[in-house]
């Protein structure tokens, strides 16, 4: 089984060799820059990691997958960063701001297309479920965007709209990599939903961790802008749960509710949904609910009997992904 450094040390390679130098570079360099600019890359990790658990041989079979999920990934941030008018991306402008919209959107488009043709280099025998597992996971991801956004005119969301949102959007993506791996590795099908569900919950924690920073976190750790789900009018995992316990909704919603078109007006806006979110303790909820999601990963592959050294990594890497900073 390779060690998390080596999978790390792996990634890094993986990235470091890819070149989008082809023509024409307006399409391309976008894409050079996205990739570039770094990121977690959590998603191929967590496909290595379950791929290692069922295998030894890192080749393009399962290198190429994986490399496939960050560029999908990173695809969907391109998009993403239009619809929620994000400046900053992992401390750097993002596309549409650096370029422009069109260049944003297009660019994107052949990321997509990029990560199909990596994933077609999965093994043969278990392509048709690889591309249909990542297929549904695509189109979910579509779906959960298009909750987001829907939310966002909505003065209400109920937790369990929530969830099925970050589901979407998020967690499903998590699920596929873990799943993705274990299935390239020749996981049988009960180890492959178990580390499927591993995944999944690990997602939510992940996307409520990321509603956390984007209220409580470093700009400069974060690398986007604090306060911008405010901005937008995002039900965030903490609007949600405010709406859940405040006594005063009335409140809540008005400082939900104030312009945020100048500088000055967003900074009074944020500063002011802050101080509801902090009397009402949503804070420290949003930090039970990530570890209530953690333990639900942990449990989803608690019955396969990894053994204590398999069942160590899985929990580290839970740890490490719950306990960021960015
Ligand atoms: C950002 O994903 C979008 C969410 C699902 C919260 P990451 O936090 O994994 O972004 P990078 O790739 O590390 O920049
Ligand atoms: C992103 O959700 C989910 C996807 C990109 C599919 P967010 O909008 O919260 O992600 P960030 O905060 O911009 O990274
Ligand atoms: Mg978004
Ligand atoms: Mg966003
Ligand atoms: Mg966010």
């Amino acid at each position: 089984m390779l060690k998390e450094t080596e999978i790390d040390a792996l990634i890094v390679r993986m990235f470091d060799e890819i070149r989008f130098t082809r023509e024409p570079a307006g399409l391309y360099d976008p894409l050079r820059y996205m990739i570039q600019i770094g990121g977690k890359r959590i998603r191929p990790r967590l496909c290595l990691t379950a791929y290692s658990f069922f295998s030894e041989r890192f080749d393009e079979g399962i290198l190429s997958p994986a490399t496939a999920l960050e560029i999908f990934h990173s695809f969907t941030l391109m998009h993403d960063d239009i619809m929620d008018r994000s400046p900053l991306r992992r401390g750097v402008p993002t596309v549409w701001k650096k370029w422009n919209e069109d260049t944003a959107i297009l660019s994107g488009d052949v990321m997509l297309i990029d990560a199909y043709q990596r994933i077609c280099k999965a093994p043969q025998a278990v392509l048709d479920r690889v591309l249909e597992l990542f297929s549904r996971t695509a189109a979910q991801v579509c779906d959960g965007q298009q909750y987001d956004m829907d939310f966002e005119s909505e003065t209400e969301v109920p937790m369990a709209g929530y969830n099925k949102m970050i589901g979407l959007k998020t967690a499903v993506l998590l699920a596929c990599s873990a799943a993705m791996g274990a299935i390239i590795g020749g996981a049988s099908r009960t180890e492959s939903d178990a580390f499927y569900n591993y995944g999944y919950q690990l997602g939510m924690a992940f996307q409520v961790a990321d509603d956390y920073l984007d209220a409580f976190g470093d700009e400069k750790v974060f690398g986007k802008p604090i306060g911008g789900d405010i901005v937008n009018g995002k039900k965030s995992w903490l609007t949600v749960r405010t709406l859940e316990k405040t006594p005063d909704k009335a409140a809540f919603l008005a400082a939900f509710a104030l312009p945020a078109d100048t500088p000055e007006q967003k900074a009074a806006k944020i500063a002011a949904v802050k101080e509801i979110y902090l009397a009402c303790g949503v804070d420290a909820d949003a930090k039970a609910e990530i570890v209530r999601f953690t333990d639900r990963a942990l449990e989803a592959v608690s019955g396969i009997g990894f053994g204590p050294l398999k069942t160590e990594v899985l929990r580290r890497f839970a740890e490490k992904l719950v306990g960021r900073a960015k």
